[in-house]
């Protein structure tokens, strides 16, 4: 059984969550998690100039995801951070060179379950997630979110990410906020949910 992370992060905090998505992912028995980054297409000169280069080298641990390994897992967890209440471009020019596996039906049948960050409160986390669900869907992946089961998404006590449509964290005006304890749980919570199933439909 095997669990697939794929994200991208600027600035770290879409990194932060992957991990901890891992984390729960791990958590279910016969279950083998790895986690990739999408392949960057901005220049180390834009890079430089949006201050990304520190938080680009502390992920330079994580391999660089390819095509391939989309087919091979049993279930898939996307992470990106929002643009313009969608998801990033270099998530989209991942997802665009998946053609081949679409017309072999590769990622047919596999779960597929998405996390998310933004910037501001109501600065699009469910529309990134929703818009993203479209693209699962046309490979034919069975869409996994976070149910309320998880129910630190009713918080009120503290503003946090999270709904029933996937994990998510608010990065703050300026990123400055970094990924809540209560958002590290819903990321906990779906990558365990996410295996779970997967395990459900391996059986
Ligand atoms: C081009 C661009 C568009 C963005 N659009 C939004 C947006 O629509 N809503 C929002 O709240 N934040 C927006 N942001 C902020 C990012 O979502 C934020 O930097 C990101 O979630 C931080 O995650 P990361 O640290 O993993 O990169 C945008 C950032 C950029 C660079």
């Amino acid at each position: 059984m095997k669990v697939l992370v794929v994200y991208y992060s600027l600035y770290g905090h879409v990194h932060a969550l992957a991990e901890a998505v891992a984390e729960g992912a791990r958590s279910v028995a016969g279950v083998e998690v790895d986690v990739r980054r999408v392949p960057e297409t901005l220049s180390p000169e834009v890079l430089a100039k949006m201050r990304a280069v520190e938080c680009q080298a502390a992920q330079s641990h994580i391999p660089v995801c390819t095509v391939d390994e989309l087919g091979r897992a049993d279930a898939v967890i996307f992470g990106t951070p929002t643009r313009f209440g969608n998801m990033c471009g270099q998530m989209r020019q991942f997802l665009d060179a998946t053609g081949q596996l679409w017309a072999k039906g590769a990622l047919v049948g596999k779960v597929g379950s998405v996390f998310a960050s933004s910037n501001t409160q109501h600065g699009g986390q469910e529309s990134t997630i929703l818009s993203f669900h479209l693209t699962l869907l046309h490979q034919g992946m069975i869409i996994v979110g976070l149910p309320y089961a998880f129910a630190g998404q009713m918080r009120t006590d503290e503003i946090t990410g999270g709904s029933p449509y996937g994990a998510s964290t608010i990065a703050g005006a300026k990123g400055e906020r970094t990924p809540t304890a209560n958002e590290l749980d819903a990321a906990r919570f779906q990558g365990k949910h996410v295996a779970a199933i997967a395990a459900k439909l391996a059986k």
